[in-house]
């Protein structure tokens, strides 16, 4: 059987402070009945001052790490777009405080879509012999980003991370990944996009305007991009790999918008029953909301060993990505606060 990647843990947190819609309402003019009907979110997690990604990273990291029964990997893939600061990368933090100094850690910036490809470039390791064991962090704070005044970003964000360890293993394993489908859209990169600090931004060498601060998305046309990309990306994927919709015991979405996820699974022909929906707890944590579903899911039992597991995302850059998996025999803890 030919060498493969395969799920051997997973962990996620969010922090302790819980936002629900009410306390949103207070200072944006929007009310829970339009919150929840319309995305399907009814509150999330935000972090207290002072806390930075890199910290949410290093607690979900450890409990993936717990639930793979190991203390070390060979590479740690930190999947953000929200780091500690723009250099250096947050990873090699993250690793060392996981008691990894020495051990190679990198950032990966592909927004919402940022996990599935942190699990590609971690299989793609492990598959090409260079490593045994990949830790994959999606971590990001969008609550420090939000604009006050921006009805559309600020009802939908959470902050989070979720982690898996991948090892060496064979195709035919349960937790064996058993293929990807990639994709970026560059032309509507200003769809999802947070201008200040990058390097276009710093060379104009004029004032920062208050709003370039802040994550702007135009909400409408990201919504239209995201079915058209999830689902088309999903069915690739399941072309490739020879899936049928009956072969998806579960398929679990980037979560950002309830409407989205069913949307996306009607085009597939898979049930809404077999949608994995976390985001009503938690709201859009980026490039944790997957691993963050899974984790609550497993831990809830909800997903049996050697099912069939479909994650697609989608987010800013454009970029999207689909990874196919059968479920794995692991343990997995909730997603409590620390
Ligand atoms: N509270 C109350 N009313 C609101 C509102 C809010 N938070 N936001 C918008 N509205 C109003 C609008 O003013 C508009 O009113 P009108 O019809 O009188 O003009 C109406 O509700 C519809 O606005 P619209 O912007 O079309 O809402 P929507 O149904 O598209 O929902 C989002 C807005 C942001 C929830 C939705 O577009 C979305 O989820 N987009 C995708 C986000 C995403 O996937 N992000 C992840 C990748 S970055």
């Amino acid at each position: 059987m030919s060498r493969s990647a395969v799920l051997a843990g997973l962990g996620a947190m969010v922090p302790e402070r819980v936002v629900d819609n009410d306390e949103i309402a207070r200072t944006i003019d929007t009310d829970d009945a339009w919150i929840r009907t319309r995305t399907g979110i009814s509150r999330r997690h935000w972090v207290a001052p002072g806390t930075a990604t890199g910290d949410l990273a290093t607690v979900a990291g450890r409990r993936a790490l717990e639930s793979a029964g190991v203390d070390s990997v060979d590479l740690v893939i930190l999947a953000t777009s929200t780091p500690n600061q723009p250099m250096p990368a947050t990873a090699p933090e993250v690793a060392t405080r996981l008691g990894m100094a020495g051990v190679p850690g990198y950032d990966l910036s592909a927004a919402c879509a940022g996990f599935v490809y942190g699990l590609h470039a971690a299989a793609g390791s492990i598959v090409a012999g260079l490593s045994e064991r990949v830790l994959v962090i999606g971590a990001d704070i969008w609550s420090t980003r939000l604009d006050p005044a921006d009805r559309a970003t600020a009802i939908i964000f959470g902050d989070g991370a979720g982690a898996a360890v991948l090892r060496a293993g064979t195709a035919d394993e349960p937790g064996a990944l058993v293929g990807f489908d990639l994709g970026s859209d560059g032309a509507n990169r200003d769809l999802a996009v947070l201008p200040a600090g990058g390097s276009r931004q710093r060379s104009r060498r004029e004032p920062l305007r208050e709003e370039d601060n802040y994550l702007a998305m135009r909400g409408k046309e990201i919504f239209t991009h995201a079915v058209d990309r999830m689902a088309g990306s999903s069915e690739a994927l399941m072309d490739s790999i020879g899936w049928s919709s009956e072969d998806v015991d579960w398929f679990v979405g980037h979560q950002a918008n309830v409407r989205i996820l069913h949307t996306v699974a009607d085009v597939m022909n898979v049930p809404r029953e077999q949608v994995v929906v976390h985001l009503d707890k938690v709201g859009n944590t980026s490039a944790a909301s997957i691993p963050l579903a899974l984790t609550d899911a497993a831990a809830e039992g909800r997903l049996a060993p050697g099912q069939r597991v479909l994650l697609t995302a989608f987010g800013g850059g454009l970029s999207w990505g689909s990874a196919a998996l059968s479920w794995p025999d692991i343990k997995v803890a909730g997603i409590e606060s620390p």
